[in-house]
């Protein structure tokens, strides 16, 4: 439950992170006992690449402290969206967390908003949204595929998030969204986003909104754009999200002639008698020579207040 609110040691029934290293992470559920592939009960012991991990013991355990395993330790983590982004288990392709920073902020969530989202996927967007708007907003989640709302549906029980999202089976294309003039914000990652578009309006209010659409195809951005212009949507804006890190690094560049902007190199012979080049030694600022490119576009657009509606 440790997802709802911050607390400063494990209970019985948590999420919590094990973190290794940044290639080794593990969310673990604290419980004494797991079911086995034959259905048995047996004492829950996580194996870890450093050993194995009494689960129980964790309870009462402060987070940010180191845990043991039996060759090496860890140190145990409160669970964030962040975190659980990066140690779900992986149901369908998800959103991480750049794209999700654009998104939450983009659509303008903040607690008390209402929020729409299809399809629910593996819920990574999910849990980031449900931190933003709770605790006194809500999401309504759907996707078309039944197995994966079980499965999210029991994620969120075990995160302690019920009371703030209600995940449903919809075809969010054909059948739209059971809400009329009552979202602040529509977020749709769906294979054909256009289609649903015009569900999308009579979800939110009629007072004004936003909308998102993810789609890694420019096609499909295309169509999606085309569909928010036809049903009267304004600013409609498409962007993605790269993330560009930077390193430390000491390098040697060649010292500059400030008056006649030349480089003056060569000043002494090396031991074959050619010019040597000294230069000049920095520590630098340079960008990552590579990066994780193309996630999707993010088409975001805002649904104007409907004349109906009094100021
Ligand atoms: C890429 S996943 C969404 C991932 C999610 N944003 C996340 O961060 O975990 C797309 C989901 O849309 C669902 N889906 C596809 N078409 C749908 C439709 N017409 N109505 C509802 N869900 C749909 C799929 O079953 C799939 O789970």
């Amino acid at each position: 439950m440790s997802f709802a609110k911050t607390k400063h040691a494990v209970e019985e029934g948590d999420t919590v992170i094990i973190y290794v290293n940044p290639q080794a992470m593990y969310a673990i559920q604290v419980k004494p006992l797991i079911a086995t592939k034959k259905g048995d009960m047996v004492e829950n012991i996580f194996q870890t690449a450093y050993g194995a991990l009494k689960v129980q013991e964790l309870v009462g355990k402060k987070f940010g402290h180191k845990v043991q395993f039996s060759r090496g330790w860890g140190y145990l983590l409160h669970p964030t969206p962040e975190l659980w982004t990066l140690n779900l288990l992986h149901r369908t392709q998800i959103l991480y967390t750049p794209d999700i920073s654009l998104i939450v902020m983009q659509l303008d969530l903040k607690a008390g908003s209402i929020v729409v989202e299809s399809g629910t996927g593996s819920g990574s967007l999910s849990h980031a949204i449900i931190r933003a708007i709770a605790p006194t907003g809500h999401l309504h989640t759907f996707d078309f595929h039944q197995q994966r709302v079980e499965i999210v549906t029991k994620e969120f029980i075990d995160h302690g998030l019920e009371t703030f999202v209600t995940a449903k089976q919809r075809d969010a294309c054909k059948d739209g969204f059971d809400l009329e003039d009552t979202a602040d914000a529509v977020f749709l990652d769906l294979p054909n986003p256009w289609l649903a578009i015009s569900h999308a309006v009579k979800a939110l209010k009629n007072s004004g909104g936003r909308i998102c659409t993810f789609s890694p195809c420019i096609e499909q951005t295309q169509k999606t754009c085309e569909a928010l212009v036809a049903k009267g949507f304004k600013c409609i804006e498409t962007m993605e999200c790269l993330q560009r890190e930077f390193q430390v690094k000491n390098i040697t560049l060649p010292d500059v002639d400030d008056y006649n902007f030349s480089f003056s190199q060569t000043t002494d012979k090396d031991s074959e008698g050619n010019g040597k080049k000294e230069g000049r030694k920095f520590r630098a600022l340079l960008p990552a020579l590579q990066m994780a490119g193309h996630t999707g576009y993010l088409t975001f657009a805002t649904w104007p207040r409907q004349s109906s509606v009094q100021i």
